[in-house]
């Protein structure tokens, strides 16, 4: 049944569930939320009703999408004893570390949480971690500069608000440029869900046990966390910056092919063509760079992708650049430090991971996750008392 997560008989951890939130079509490049191409989303929707799209699993209407924004705009503040909790942390805290906690923590604040079994109590609290985590992550970034936090001005859309939280340095009403809200909400967008990633499959995996939506979504931050995940990005930019000119590419390769290290940003789990999205955030970077002067980096990383897909290695072993390859160079064009750049992933994420829960905790015959196991130790031994062994 959807969620329940059945290990094949081998050492390839593989999962399978239903699931109607996300279709990947790995081979082709195609994937469609609730049906529709991530390409016509990212270009004509806005994030929230891409999120309202993901929860409900139909676009809304007028009336519907006004109310979603509404109730989550109304949501964004934070409880003063979070921000307390957050300000316990130290000076160098990782962004990600915090906001696993912070979510985590929401879960003491709301007791009602727990009865996942009301759909009015599940909406509530999917508003309002959607409406919260750009506040979380806002305040765990301003906490690792050492800056005052700043409040939610409601004033704001949702994107253009997460960057007022982050960037805003005083009482003048802040203004991003729309061109960078808009990147950013696309952003968010091709982030939004990919059917049974490593974290979404934590957030079904612990929400199969009938835990509270914070808690389940604090495990999928946690995943989201690890460099083989969404740490991608945040590794591209210190492979290119190692890389440092176009000219080391070749060596670079070299090692690669040696096993050395891998291509960070290149190579996926299900896609054995161009994830789509990385096609669609190369689009976006050249509006940002528009704004605010084109990365150094970037040149590196197109020659990189260049000679990589010309590469028997990486042809042969069908690797592509996936989200994360271009991601990074746009989050540091918005002046986001690299620790930053997987709480971004985060946001964007926690609509798909809460429509996966949704889905999981709707599901009657859903039972407890309990992978299957291939037993490889050893069997009815004898056991010798530590006297006579030592
Ligand atoms: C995300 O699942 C999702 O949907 C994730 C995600 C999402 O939206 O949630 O799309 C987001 O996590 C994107 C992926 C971000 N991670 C990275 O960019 C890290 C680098 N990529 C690799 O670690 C790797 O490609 C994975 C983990 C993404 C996928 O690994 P697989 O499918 O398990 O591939 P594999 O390890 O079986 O590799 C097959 C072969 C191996 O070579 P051989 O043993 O056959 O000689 O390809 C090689 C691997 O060594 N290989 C790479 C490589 N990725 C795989 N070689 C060099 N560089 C790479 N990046």
């Amino acid at each position: 049944s959807p969620g329940l997560a059945i290990y094949d008989p081998g050492f390839v951890n593989t999962a399978s569930c239903r699931s109607s939130v996300t279709y990947i079509d790995g081979e082709e490049g195609i994937l469609e939320y609730r049906g529709y191409p991530i390409e016509q989303l990212a270009e004509k929707s806005s994030f929230l009703e891409v999120a309202y799209l993901l929860i409900h699993g139909e676009l809304p209407t007028k009336e519907q999408h006004d109310a979603w924004v509404h109730d989550i705009t109304f949501h964004t503040f934070v409880h003063e004893n979070v921000k307390t909790f957050m300000q316990g942390f130290r000076y160098d805290a990782h962004p990600m570390g915090m906001l696993m906690a912070s979510v985590g923590a929401l879960s003491t604040f709301y007791p009602d949480a727990r009865n996942i079994g009301d759909d009015d109590n599940r909406q509530m609290q999917i508003i309002r971690m959607i409406a919260k985590m750009p506040t979380l992550g806002a305040w765990a970034f301003r906490h690792a500069q050492g800056k005052p936090y700043v409040y939610p001005d409601n004033d704001l859309s949702y994107t253009e608000n997460f960057l007022a939280m982050l960037f805003k340095m005083s009482e003048q009403k802040y203004e991003a440029d729309e061109r960078l809200v808009k990147a950013l909400d696309v952003l968010f967008i091709l982030h939004a869900d990919h059917e049974q990633n490593c974290s979404t499959n934590a957030v079904r995996s612990v929400g199969s046990s009938q835990v509270d939506p914070y808690s389940a979504v604090a495990a999928g931050v946690g995943a989201l966390y690890g460099p083989l995940h969404g740490g991608a990005n945040e590794a591209v930019l210190r492979m290119l910056r190692r890389i440092g000119t176009k000219e080391n590419i070749p060596s670079f390769i070299e090692g690669v092919k040696a096993g050395n290290e891998k291509l960070m940003g290149f190579g996926h789990r299900v896609y054995k063509n161009y994830d789509p999205r990385a096609r669609i955030i190369k689009k976006a970077a050249e509006d940002v760079f528009e704004v605010t002067g084109t990365n150094p980096l970037l040149d590196i990383a197109l020659e990189l992708e260049k000679i990589a897909l010309e590469d028997e290695y990486f042809v042969s072993r069908k690797l592509y650049p996936n989200v994360d390859f271009y991601s990074g160079l746009i989050y540091e064009a918005f002046q986001f430090p690299p620790e930053m750049f997987t709480v971004l992933f985060a946001i964007g994420r926690t609509p798909g991971w809460l429509a996966q829960w949704l889905e999981l905790v709707q599901d009657k015959e859903q039972k407890i996750a309990r992978p299957k196991q291939i037993y490889t130790g050893d069997r009815r031994l004898t056991f010798t008392p530590a006297s006579e062994r030592w």
